[in-house]
């Protein structure tokens, strides 16, 4: 007999939870689904009458929400009390990097996740099944197993009668394309051993997913599947970052050399695209947690060989940031740089781990003086990111610099160039694309570089305006 699901509780309204939901309600009318969070701010905002105020930008998440909220999807603070009505409870909380004691630096830290699973084991009062949505290191399962199973034995927990069923469904979704990404998944993961509780995950997504995209697994090849995934996924942008520094020392184009390897069907043409790094809040710290499990269960090879996917993609982000600044005479000081892109990638708000974090931080100790563009970072984030205020004066190129350089955000980018000495393109914006350089020259100081680490520009353009280019990847300026 399967389970049937009528009320969906998520925790965590977060990049994950919110779209994640959204999705399932939009296809699942008979279902009731409530998002919960501890962060009141950003269920108002989930609940905002405005929808360009929801808390995550998502291209065609707007469009969901409006159709959806108040018919069977909400948004909560009343945690304690959606638990209790659940019939299955997501766990899709934030799960970062721990930052002290022991693994700091690569574990993942699991204090938000434990916080959700001893909750639950206090509120549910009927037989739950518990779904780990966040991204989580290998045996996390036998955690939140222990604490469930373990809560019913302390006096403490009001209903003796609660059962659970923990699975397992990693999130594949990429930012920027969530909703696409849900609606048409590549493949839906479910790992656990107990058929009952899988079927009735499965039956959820069987409403609008092939039956043959859902994949069964047992709990522990769930979890880290979802880890590999990402690991080889940020691989193979380390490699073509790798081998676009090598076109540019050698005079051969990143573009062409992936566009020949990607022709080959067992490599295949997907994720080969040079940039400034992989940013985001999965890649970096998914990877650190392979790392951590590899050296944990005696692998330093393994851990190693992981590892220098995370270093290479630092050590480019730095060669980004050197390179500008040799170009430009070797310092920056009081130089008007623009710098249009801020988001991880395009079609996100979101700044997690973006790139333009470390190359801004590096010119900023050069002295340059940016001016940041980007149609949907906040300033206010941008601050936090940097790590420092904005300028409030106003100040043109070639006053004197401050030690440690200024920044300011731009809401028009062409309101940035009168003067500035370079333009940096971080994120593959489709605005950046069509840019006039024309009319971009005419105002900028002379010699006036374009940098463009997303390779989204017309060269041809940029050079007849009488701009210098560098493009990654690109060795055609080697003779
Ligand atoms: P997020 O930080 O955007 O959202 C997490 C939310 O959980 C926050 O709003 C936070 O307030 C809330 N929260 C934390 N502890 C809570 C608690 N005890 N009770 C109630 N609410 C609580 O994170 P995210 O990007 O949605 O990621 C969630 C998980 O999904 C992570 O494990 C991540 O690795 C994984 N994941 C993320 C992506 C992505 O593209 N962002 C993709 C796939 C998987
Ligand atoms: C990633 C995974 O793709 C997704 O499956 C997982 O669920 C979460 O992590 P996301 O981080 O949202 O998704 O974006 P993704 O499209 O993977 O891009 C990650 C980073 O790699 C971005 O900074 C992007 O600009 C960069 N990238 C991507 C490249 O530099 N080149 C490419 O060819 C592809």
């Amino acid at each position: 007999m399967t389970l049937k699901i009528q009320n969906i509780c998520c925790i965590g309204a977060g990049y994950v939870g919110g779209p994640t939901m959204a999705v399932i309600a939009k296809n699942c009318p008979n279902i009731k689904v409530t998002v919960v969070d501890n962060n009141k701010e950003r269920i108002d905002a989930w609940n905002s009458s405005d929808l360009s105020k929801l808390p995550i930008y998502e291209p065609g998440l707007d469009e969901i929400v409006k159709r959806c909220r108040g018919r069977n999807l909400s948004f909560s603070t009343q945690i304690n009390e959606n638990i209790a009505s659940a019939d299955m409870v997501f766990i899709s909380v934030n799960t970062p990097t721990k930052t002290k004691g022991l693994g700091a630096g690569k574990a993942s830290d699991l204090k938000w996740v434990e916080a959700c699973a001893r909750q639950v084991a206090i509120n549910a009062k009927k037989h739950t099944i518990v779904v780990e949505k966040s991204t989580l290191p290998v045996r996390t399962a036998e955690v939140i197993k222990t604490i469930l199973e373990d809560a019913q034995l302390s006096s403490a927990t009001p209903y003796k009668n609660s059962t659970f069923e923990v699975l397992s469904n990693p999130e594949f979704l990429s930012e920027g394309s969530a909703i696409q990404d849900l609606e048409e998944p590549d493949r839906v993961l479910i790992g656990g051993d107990n058929e009952e509780a899988i079927e009735a995950l499965s039956q959820i997504y069987k409403q609008w997913v092939p039956s043959k995209k859902i994949l069964k697994t047992n709990i522990w090849s769930s979890e880290l599947a979802k880890l590999t995934a990402n690991a080889f996924l940020a691989q193979r942008i380390s490699s073509i970052n790798a081998i676009g520094a090598l076109c540019e020392a050698t005079g051969a184009d990143v573009r062409e050399v992936s566009r020949a390897i990607g022709s080959d069907s067992r490599i295949g043409s997907k994720f080969l695209d040079s940039g400034p790094g992989f940013g985001g809040s999965c890649f970096k710290k998914d990877i650190l947690n392979l790392v951590y499990l590899s050296r944990y269960f005696g692998l330093p090879e393994v851990a190693d060989f992981w590892e220098g996917v995370v270093f290479l993609n630092t050590w480019h982000q730095h060669r980004i940031s050197e390179l500008i600044v040799k170009k430009l005479f070797g310092t920056l000081s009081g130089k008007k740089i623009v710098v249009l892109g801020f988001a991880f990638k395009a079609n996100t708000n979101d700044t997690r781990e973006s790139a333009a974090i470390q190359i801004c931080k590096d010119l900023l100790q050069e002295g340059a003086l940016l001016f940041i563009h980007d149609p949907k970072v906040d300033s206010k984030q941008i601050e936090v990111d940097l790590e420092r205020p904005q300028m409030n004066k106003s100040i043109k190129a070639g006053d004197l610099p401050s030690q440690s350089g200024e920044w300011k955000t731009i809401s028009n980018l062409y309101d940035g160039l009168p003067n500035s000495d370079a333009i940096l393109i971080l994120t593959e914006w489709l605005e950046y694309s069509n840019i006039n350089w024309e009319k971009v020259a005419k105002t900028m100081r002379r010699p006036a570089w374009v940098f463009d680490a997303r390779s989204i520009i017309n060269p041809s353009q940029v050079l007849q305006s009488g701009l210098k280019l560098w493009r990654v990847g690109d060795g055609s300026q080697v003779h």
